[in-house]
């Protein structure tokens, strides 16, 4: 019988996860059905576990449901533990697994597809919402020189570096500093805006990182006329999807040709 996964969130239309799940089952051999499901706003809790009842094997969590999905977990792994929020359940003997790939995602980005190892590099990490409190753990493990976080509302970037055990503060914070790659995880984007950062904040040689992905953004803009090298978030979407698959299947499937895939189809 064919396995049932689904991606859970609100809005949910746009999701790439049904075509890139699609692609991994086909490529891997595993017979599994993956399915988008938009929940209620106020719905989130009973729609999992309907799907569950249904048969469903395991889902993907996507806004603004991470954090309910990290409460509806029975056990969680210790990066979802970190992150505080959980984009992967699996659904096994009774129990619902609660995990974070987000994190996973990013790393395996910056370093098998980017090229880029985070090992002995200045990080810097714009915002301190969901998107960023996924990704600090997972880079602070790679061993950078630093990581430094950083906020329009100074306290909260305070408090995730000190839940990293790194440094964080108020983007005037960042004044006189040069980093090696630049990781925008604020909203700011979906808004059009620039996040405020000095004009001379990118080092010789480093890597402008907008999780965003499907439209060009001020940061990645504001990083090309600096004539720095940028990634969207494309490259973690689907790396943080095989992650979930490894968690589901035990089997990686290959990245690179679905990443390539998507962009084509653009
Ligand atoms: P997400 O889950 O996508 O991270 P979030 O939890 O609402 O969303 O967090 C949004 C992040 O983007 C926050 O770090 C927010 O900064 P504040 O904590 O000061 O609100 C940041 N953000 C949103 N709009 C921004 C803007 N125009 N410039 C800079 N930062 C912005």
């Amino acid at each position: 019988m064919t396995d049932r996964y689904a991606v859970f969130g609100n809005p949910i239309s746009h999701s790439k996860s049904p075509r890139i799940h699609a692609e991994f089952a086909r490529q891997t051999g595993q017979d599994l059905g993956y399915e988008a499901i938009e929940a209620p706003l106020d719905d989130f809790r009973a729609s999992v576990l309907r799907f569950r009842e249904a048969g469903g094997r395991g889902a993907n969590v996507t806004v603004p449901f991470k954090e309910q999905a990290f409460l509806l977990a029975t056990q969680r792994s210790e990066r979802a533990d970190a992150a505080g929020a959980v984009n992967t359940l699996k659904f096994e003997d009774g129990e619902i697994l609660g995990d974070n790939t987000d994190g996973a995602g990013l790393v395996n980005d910056l370093v098998a597809n980017l090229k880029f190892d985070p090992a002995g590099r200045r990080i810097l990490l714009l915002g301190a919402g969901g998107a960023a409190r996924g990704v600090g753990l997972p880079l602070m493990e790679r061993q950078p020189a630093e990581l430094f976080v950083a906020n329009r509302t100074a306290y909260k970037a305070r408090e995730l570096s000190a839940r990293f055990d790194c440094y964080g503060g108020g983007f005037e914070a960042l004044e006189g500093r040069q980093f090696d790659l630049v990781i925008n995880a604020t909203a700011a984007s979906l808004a059009g805006d620039l996040p405020p950062m000095p004009d001379d904040i990118f080092a010789p040689g480093a890597l402008a990182y907008d999780m965003m992905y499907g439209r060009d953004t001020p940061f990645l803009a504001f990083a090309r006329e600096r004539g720095v090298r940028t990634a969207d978030g494309l490259g973690m979407l689907v790396e943080q999807a095989a992650e979930a698959f490894y968690v589901w299947r035990g089997v990686r499937p290959q990245t690179a040709p679905v990443i390539a895939m998507l962009r084509e189809a653009r």
